[in-house]
Formats: C-alpha cells, structure tokens, sequence
C-alpha cells in the first residue's frame, strides 16, 4: 500500500479519538515495531509521552526521527531483564502518568537466566510488569494501565508449582508468560474495580520480535517466511492501533481490546468479551498466591 494511503487511513482512524493533549503517556520497548507506532499516534493526539529503550542508539534515532512531529517525546534507558534497571526506573517515573503503556516484550528466545536468576522471558514478559504495576497501584492513583497480551494464553498452560520452569520450548514460555500475564491483569481488575487495567492484543505483524538477532528464529525463517507474513499480516501501525484504543477503552472486567477479523489477527481494534476458559479458570487462587509471592520477594530483597 502506498505511504500516503497509509498516512490518510491512520489519520482518518485517529481523528475520530478524543484528543490526548495535557495528557502524559510512558510506553515501555520504545524502539519496538508496535511502540514506535504507538508513540507516533499518542503524539498525533497530542501527548506528552516518555518511552523507555534498552539501546541508546536506537532510541537516539527514534528522538530524531519523531522531534519532526512534536517537542513532547523523552527517552528513559530500561532493560526489563535487570531488576536494578526496572527498580531505578520505578525512581525517575514523571510525577503524573495518565497512561502507561506495557508494550516491551520477547518472543521465541533461547534459554537464559538473567543475572537476577530468573528465566529471562519470565522476568521480561511478567515479572517486571508486575513490579512496574505494584508501583503504581501504590503511588499512581491516576494511571490506567494498558498491558500487550497475546492470544496464546488462550493456548498455553502455567505450572503454577514451578512457574518459570525451564523445561518447556521457546514459544511455549511465550504463551506461558502471556497467560500468566493475562491472569495477573483479571486479578487487578478484581482487586481494584476502581483503577483501570486493560489486557489488548495486537493482532499478528512481522515486526521485528522475529528478527534472528533476537536469538530465537534462524536467518531461514527470517529470509523465507518473515516477508510473506508481511505480505499476509497486518501492518505494524495498525496492529498499534488495539494498544491505542486501550486508553479510551477495554477496562471492564471480562473485556479484551483485540483486531475485530478473523482469530483477532486482522484488522482494526475493538472490545470483546475474553473468553470464559481465562476467566473461569481454575488457576485464580494460584495465580493470587504467585502475586502474593512476588510482592513478598520484593519486600524481602
Ligand atoms: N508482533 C506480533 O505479532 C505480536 C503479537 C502478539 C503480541 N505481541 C506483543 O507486542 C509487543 C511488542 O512487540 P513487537 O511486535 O513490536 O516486537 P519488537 O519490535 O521486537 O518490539 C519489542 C520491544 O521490546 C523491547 N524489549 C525486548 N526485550 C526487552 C528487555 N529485556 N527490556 C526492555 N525492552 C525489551 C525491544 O527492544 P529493542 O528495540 O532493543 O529490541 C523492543 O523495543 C510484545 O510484548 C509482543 O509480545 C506482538
């Protein structure tokens, strides 16, 4: 499709949104396919928005390449596979926050510990979340909080007696963290029915969690299948397009904010019921004794 149709289906689409201006905005992943879309949209409401980037030269570029746009974009450094990092970020977080946005994430990732001692998609895709989230439940009265689900956890399974276990296969730990993330947020939204949590999936884009420098797929994968999943997927910006809407909407109880076609893949976003598997799931009392767990290790640490 060419750029400027892009441009016109985007604007189209964002113009119907209510106006973010005076509004401040953190996204985690900044330099991320989906993020960077994200960041430019929340610009184009006019934003205030702070992203953070594990890559500094990566995150200069993006300053760069967006300051074009607005003056009302800045950049913190957070690698969520180091709980030093996550905690001194917790420290610099800008005074009010109407949205954060959970956008960071990894996918089909070799077996790691990270120096911390947990599994690294573990730490990465849900521990930090919950540790972000913790912080501002206690001191951030005012934020709405949008986490990036994945419809794996429809398809994946959490042993909640060993729930970072090392011995299950890349994308099932993806799965296993996406549900386990997916489980953490319908526990907020039953602890605190006056804040706002909203769980939005993308849809599917090749965006660059498949890249073979990621450490997961193989330069075949990416040479051969990458580019006809561009082809068949949906674009980045639009994929961006559920995370967006996630601020204005999806908060309720049983609510998912997803690409309205076919298996939530395409499309643009809407709110749909999750589905019951998740919320009549068993795994609630586990998944409360795992927060309870947590919180006690941060306390203890
Ligand atoms: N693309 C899809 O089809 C799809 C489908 C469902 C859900 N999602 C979710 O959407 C989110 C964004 O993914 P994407 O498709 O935009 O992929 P992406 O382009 O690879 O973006 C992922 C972002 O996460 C950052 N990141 C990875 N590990 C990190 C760490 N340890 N600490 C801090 N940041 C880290 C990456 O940093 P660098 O820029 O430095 O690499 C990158 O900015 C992810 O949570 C993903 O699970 C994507």
């Amino acid at each position: 499709m060419r750029r400027n149709t892009v441009l016109r289906k985007r604007e189209k689409y964002l113009s119907k949104l209510p106006s973010l201006v005076g509004k401040v905005c953190v996204v985690t992943g900044g330099t991320g396919s989906l993020a960077r879309n994200l960041i430019l949209n929340l610009l184009f409401l006019g934003a205030r928005v702070y992203f953070t980037y594990r890559n500094e030269s990566k995150a200069k570029k993006l300053l760069e390449e967006l300051s074009k746009f607005s003056s009302n974009l800045f950049a913190f450094p957070l690698d969520l596979s180091v709980k030093e990092e996550v905690f001194s970020f917790l420290k610099r977080l800008p005074e009010r926050i109407d949205f954060f946005f959970h956008v960071a994430g990894t996918y089909h990732r070799p077996l790691e510990r990270t120096k911390d001692g947990y599994e690294r998609t573990y730490q990465t895709d849900f521990l930090s979340i919950l540790w972000i989230d913790e912080e501002l439940l206690m001191n951030h009265p005012e934020t709405r909080i949008i986490h990036t689900g994945s419809v794996s956890m429809y398809y994946s399974k959490v042993d909640f007696k060993d729930p970072m276990s090392l011995h299950c296969a890349k994308t099932i730990r993806y799965g296993r963290d996406k549900r386990l993330l997916a489980l953490y947020v319908l526990a907020l939204k039953r602890r605190y029915p006056v804040r706002s949590f909203v769980l939005a999936h993308p849809g599917v884009s090749a965006t660059s969690l498949f890249q073979s420098e990621k450490g997961g797929f193989g330069k075949a994968f990416e040479t051969f299948l990458v580019p006809l999943m561009k082809v068949i997927f949906m674009k980045p910006w639009k994929a961006s397009l559920s995370l967006l809407l996630g601020a204005f909407a999806g908060d309720g109880e049983k609510e998912l904010v997803a690409p309205r076609g076919l298996f939530h893949s395409w499309g643009y976003p809407k709110v749909i019921s999750l589905r019951k598997s998740l919320l009549e799931s068993r795994e609630k009392e586990d998944m409360e004794r795992l927060i309870a767990k947590e919180k006690e290790r941060i306390v203890s640490n």
